[in-house]
């Protein structure tokens, strides 16, 4: 099992020495742009733009931030950089894409000048979202899935009449479209639920489908698609069993949303000509660091490293939280999220993995394909 990860390692080594050589630098980023979806996995600050008073999902405090760059709370929800950072940069960009939100001007439309669109692409993901327009909420307001892709629309539109629509098509074409998403409506349906598992996992994979069709339909051609990690085994979750066990009937929904979006995928590329995607297996990814955790670095995989009480998961990461030392040997940095390293980590998984844990093929191939 962890054989996969370690050919990862020593893949991601090769291509540090590179960078050193110098030989990444000359490189043109491989893909136009990249736009991203989803939830806090992959949010770089969505929700910092949206007012205090309304929406409660934040993380544009102390500790949040602790390991960026100038130790500065970004409204990532880790104490650094989190997973689609690294895969922006694996890509060759110097920068991870900017969150919507923060490009509208006061009339909260986009700029009429925005060549900055152009150059790395734009994040729609917003903390505490999901599939399903009323998930997220317990939050107050967040931006769901359906309306990303809505504001992804407003996006096209611009660059249509920057480039043409000629132009536009070419380029959104070749962009990467990436998208992390699915945990949240898992989480809640054990806090709510009145449908059986089954039932839910496929009103869930029913939305995915028709708004993967909706960017399909305005030019979305590669998409990277990160499935639900073993939200059973985060640390409010390990509080909730009270031993420490990780909360299986959880685990259990995550490993059927798998399964679901892996065959919704075969089925939807072969209705959508030109459609290619890499589907990446978050859940399996963690069962070799689970069970070994020294050989990938870690010592405290249960707990999380910003918090209070049990596990360190009783109270979200706040100024008044306690911070681990050692933030390099925490999976997990807060009650729900991995730390830095392990999104490094799983970044280089997902980008120069093998087939063991993203199929049909990895991010990095998927950005190089025509
Ligand atoms: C969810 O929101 C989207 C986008 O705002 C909207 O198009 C859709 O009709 C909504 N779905 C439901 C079931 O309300
Ligand atoms: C996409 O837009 C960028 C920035 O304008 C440009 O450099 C690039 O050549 C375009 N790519 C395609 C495939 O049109
Ligand atoms: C993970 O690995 C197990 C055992 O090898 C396999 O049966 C399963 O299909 C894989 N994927 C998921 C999401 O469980
Ligand atoms: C942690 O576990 C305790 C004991 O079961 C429970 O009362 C508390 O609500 C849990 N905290 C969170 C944040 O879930
Ligand atoms: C943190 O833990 C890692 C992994 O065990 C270890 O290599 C590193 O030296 C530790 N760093 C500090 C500052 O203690």
């Amino acid at each position: 099992m962890a054989k996969g990860l370690r050919s990862v390692f020593s893949v991601g080594l090769i291509v540090l020495y590179l960078g050193m050589l110098g030989l990444h630098e000359c490189n043109q980023p491989s893909v136009p742009g990249v736009y991203i979806f989803g939830d806090s996995t992959v949010d770089v600050g969505t929700n910092h733009y949206l007012p205090v008073s309304e929406c409660r999902s934040r993380a544009d405090f102390r500790y949040n931030g602790i390991d960026f760059p100038h130790c500065i709370p970004t409204g990532r929800f880790s104490n650094g950089f989190n997973v689609v950072d690294f895969i922006a940069t694996f890509l060759g960009f110097k920068m991870s894409p900017p969150p919507f939100l923060s490009l509208l001007d006061k009339n909260k439309q986009l700029p009429k000048r925005m060549t900055r669109l152009l150059s790395t692409g734009v994040n729609f993901a917003s903390g505490g979202s999901g599939l399903l327009n009323e998930t997220g909420r317990q939050w107050g307001k967040v931006i769901p899935f359906g309306e990303q892709v809505e504001q992804f629309a407003t996006v096209r539109n611009k660059i249509s009449e920057l480039l043409g629509e000629e132009g536009a098509a070419a380029n959104i074409s070749k962009s990467l479209f990436l998208i992390s998403v699915g945990s949240n409506d898992i989480l809640e349906h054990f806090a709510y639920n009145s449908q059986s598992g089954q039932a839910y996992i496929t009103t869930l994979m029913s939305t995915y489908e028709s708004r993967l069709r909706n960017l399909f339909d305005i030019g979305a051609k590669k998409f990277g698609i990160i499935s639900v990690a073993q939200i059973g085994c985060i640390p409010l979750m390990r509080n909730f069993t009270q031993t420490g066990v990780c909360f299986e009937p959880m685990n259990e929904h995550a490993q059927l949303f798998y399964k679901a979006l892996h065959d919704m995928l075969l089925k939807l590329s072969s209705e959508c000509k030109g459609m290619m995607y890499a589907l990446a297996d978050a859940y399996n990814m963690t069962t070799p660091i689970l069970k070994n955790p020294c050989k990938f670095g870690f010592n405290e995989v249960r707990k999380a490293c910003c918090g209070k009480g049990n596990f360190n998961a009783e109270k979200p990461c706040t100024p008044m939280a306690h911070v681990c030392k050692n933030r390099t040997d925490h999976l997990f940095w807060d009650q729900y999220h991995p730390t830095q390293a392990a999104s490094h980590l799983a970044a280089q998984a997902v980008y120069y993995g093998d087939h063991e844990f993203v199929v049909p093929m990895s991010f990095g191939q998927l950005a190089l394909l025509p």
